[in-house]
């Protein structure tokens, strides 16, 4: 198949790539590296079936290129990660909003000529907002904060994503995936834009303090990359599941300050826990959600998951790949 993969310089892009490459599909990248990495890519830069666009794809004639011959398109190109929203909200918003309405139309035409093009929309667990229900469902309500808190605009503009792809799947019959990505971790996640597990350990192996935002108590459940990418495969490979969302992760909470905990006993028992407030992390409009834990009742329904990582073996895993 020819495969095409928005966001395939970044952190899931790239393993997804990885996979689909062995696979023996043919692959389409398409990233303008804001927030990727060439190196992200180096095992397999000169595999003979990769084609990598740097570009925008706020772009209708590049996605309309992009999109001829293609089989199945993989959307993962976003801003993501809460220091970059709360830095950048424009960013976020329309990086977010206008490629994939760019890809949906597109799409939408190819569907109109007879061809079906699958697609997988990578969404987030942020689209639940701050919902207080201990485990959240695909049924759940969007509960987001207040417009002035910028953190809201990355859950809203996904919402904006899924709402567009299932008006898609409602009235043309479109075949889409949403796949709402809770806490994914694992080698090439950058540190840079918040993420906590990149962050805790490239401090441990520095021998500095780990930071904890607020009490520490904020709890969330981490799965390992290959896990997530091997659930999106088999998403794409069942066509049962066109047209519906799926959370996907893992379903084991931890609290931060306990992963921090096992982040000093696994890497560096010298290694200590400083606690920093909100706004000394991010600003005084930022806002958290205090626990995030998915119910992964219709993913297991609809493939077989199996998660294979543990979460000393997710530590373990980024601390090796850190320092190679
Ligand atoms: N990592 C997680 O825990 C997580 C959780 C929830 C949802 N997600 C979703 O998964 C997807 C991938 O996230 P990731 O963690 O790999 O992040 P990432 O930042 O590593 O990957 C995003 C990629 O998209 C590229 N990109 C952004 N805007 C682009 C544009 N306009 N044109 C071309 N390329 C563009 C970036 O350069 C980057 O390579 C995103 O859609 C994100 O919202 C991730």
């Amino acid at each position: 198949m020819h495969i095409l993969v928005t966001g395939g310089n970044g952190f899931i892009g790239s393993h997804l790539t990885e996979r689909l490459l062995e696979a023996g599909n043919q692959v389409t990248i398409v990233d303008d590296l804001s927030t990727g990495q060439r190196k992200n890519l180096n095992r397999v830069e000169n595999h003979p079936s990769l084609r990598v666009l740097h570009a925008d794809l706020g772009n209708p004639e590049l996605v309309h290129e992009v999109c001829k011959d293609v089989d199945a398109v993989y959307h993962l190109a976003a801003a993501v990660g809460v220091a970059l929203i709360a830095q950048q909200p424009i960013q976020t918003i329309h990086r977010n909003i206008y490629p994939t309405q760019l890809l949906l139309e597109e799409l939408r035409r190819i569907h109109l000529t007879g061809k079906q093009v699958t697609m997988f929309l990578a969404s987030t667990s942020e689209v639940y907002g701050k919902n207080p229900k201990s485990i959240w469902n695909e049924n759940d309500d969007l509960v987001f904060g207040a417009t002035t808190k910028p953190r809201w605009s990355y859950g809203a503009s996904k919402a904006i994503d899924e709402f567009l792809a299932l008006a898609c799947v409602r009235e043309c019959g479109m075949n889409i995936v949403i796949g709402r990505f809770f806490n994914v971790v694992g080698p090439r996640q950058s540190g840079a834009y918040g993420m906590v597990l990149p962050r805790f350990i490239q401090a441990a192996i520095a021998g500095k303090p780990l930071m904890v935002h607020d009490d520490g108590k904020q709890e969330r459940c981490f799965a390992h990359v290959s896990d997530v990418v091997a659930a999106v495969l088999s998403l794409m490979n069942t066509p049962r599941t066109y047209g519906r969302i799926y959370n996907i992760g893992a379903d084991q909470p931890i609290s931060i300050l306990e992963m921090a905990k096992r982040v000093i006993q696994i890497v560096n028992p010298k290694s200590t826990v400083e606690f920093q407030s909100y706004s000394q992390a991010y600003d005084d409009d930022f806002e958290d959600i205090r626990r995030r834990v998915p119910d992964l009742t219709r993913l297991k329904q609809a493939i077989d998951y199996n998660p294979t990582f543990s979460l000393d073996d997710i530590i373990r895993d980024v601390w090796r790949s850190t320092i190679e």
